[in-house]
């Protein structure tokens, strides 16, 4: 029996219309628009509307992403969704509301909660499901609402994050040179309030104190959690890289998470890699969370840059801690 591959067939993306600029965040905190660009690269990024929620958009990336993988929906035979701002919070998960939502119908579904590195870790998630021959078709949805649990008057936190979604079809192959070449994903429970959302959960579950004391909203550490990133990121790249024997030079897409221009310029730089390497869209859609690495794959994509049998080196950080990163070919069409 031939030996069985994940590979990454498609991508599509989803971003809500509504930009909030750097310009409006000045009317809303003490801050400005040179401060920010200069600390963190982001000019603006999208607000999903009042009545749209997290599986709307995570529904609205996977159809671009089955339509794309040349699949129909009933191939599909798991859905996968990471997100820290489901549609609900215990239940049901947000992956059995866009399976419903999509018209898939008696499949495993579930979520995953890894914050900002919920999509890699869904590749480690998929690629296990695949390569053992549990599932051959799995539609992978990093999707968030982010501006759901941030408090627009703390100007530390409101100035990061933006809303968005974006999705895969990690399908079995045979062929090697579509496979992934490594994925790599881990965590350190111990700088768990680096990032956190006190409530709703069972630490503080829903009642008046949490309402007083705006418990329902991201809190960060953002300045430790910057230095870890990029010591953590740098270390954690140059790993994969080398244990796969792969030199930085022969990367053609670099796609890290889009959390800060800084932390991408000192892990970028630290790798020897040229600014052409390096996927930005950190500037237009600010820290999507989960959603931040599909939508920058979905950008190259859509601008043509993205080919065939292209690799591509994704790497992330995020609450938890959790960190992650994946060496893998884009084996779907290119635009
Ligand atoms: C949040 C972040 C941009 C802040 O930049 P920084 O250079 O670390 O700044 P500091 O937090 O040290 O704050 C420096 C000063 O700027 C102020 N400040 C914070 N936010 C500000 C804002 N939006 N506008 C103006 N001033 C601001 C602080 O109050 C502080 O003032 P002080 O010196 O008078 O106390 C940066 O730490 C960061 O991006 N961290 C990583 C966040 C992240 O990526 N999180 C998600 C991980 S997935």
């Amino acid at each position: 029996m031939s030996q069985i591959y994940a590979s990454f067939k498609s991508i599509g993306a989803y971003v809500p219309e509504k930009i909030l600029s750097n310009a409006d965040l000045e009317t809303m905190v003490d801050t400005t628009d040179e401060w920010i660009l200069k600390r963190t690269g982001i000019k603006e990024r999208h607000i999903a509307a009042d009545d749209e929620v997290t599986s709307d958009m995570g529904a609205k990336a996977a159809r671009l992403a089955i339509d794309r993988a040349d699949i129909d929906k009933e191939e599909i035979d798991l859905v996968l969704c990471a997100t820290v701002t489901p549609d609900y919070f215990n239940m049901p998960s947000t992956a059995c509301i866009i399976s419903d939502k999509l018209g898939i119908k008696n499949v495993q579904a579930f979520d995953i909660s890894a914050a900002c590195s919920g999509f890699v870790y869904l590749l480690t998630v998929a690629k296990a499901f695949v390569e053992s021959g549990m599932k051959k078709n799995v539609l992978i949805v990093g999707a968030e609402k982010f501006s759901s649990i941030v408090d627009y008057t703390d100007r530390s936190t409101c100035i990061l994050f933006g809303d968005g979604a974006g999705a895969a079809i990690i399908s079995a192959t045979s062929k090697k040179e579509e496979a992934f070449v490594d994925v790599h994903a881990s965590a350190d429970g111990s700088y768990a309030d680096f990032l956190v959302t006190p409530a709703p959960g069972t630490v503080n579950p829903v009642s008046q104190k949490v309402l007083d004391e705006g418990l329902q909203y991201v809190q960060m550490k953002g300045n430790e959690t910057f230095k870890l990133a990029v010591k953590t990121l740098t270390k954690d790249v140059k790993e994969i890289l080398a244990k796969n024997e792969i030199n930085s030079d022969e990367i053609p897409h670099f796609i890290p998470h889009q959390a800060n221009y800084r932390i991408i310029k000192a892990v970028g730089d630290a790798l020897k890699m040229k600014e052409e390497q390096v996927v930005l869209t950190v500037g237009k859609y600010g820290n999507t969370s989960a959603a931040s690495i599909p939508m920058a794959i979905n950008d190259i994509w859509e601008s043509g840059r993205l080919q065939n049998g292209e690799l591509m080196l994704l790497d992330t950080f995020g609450g938890g801690l959790t960190w992650a990163s994946a060496l893998l070919p884009f084996a779907g069409k290119a635009k």
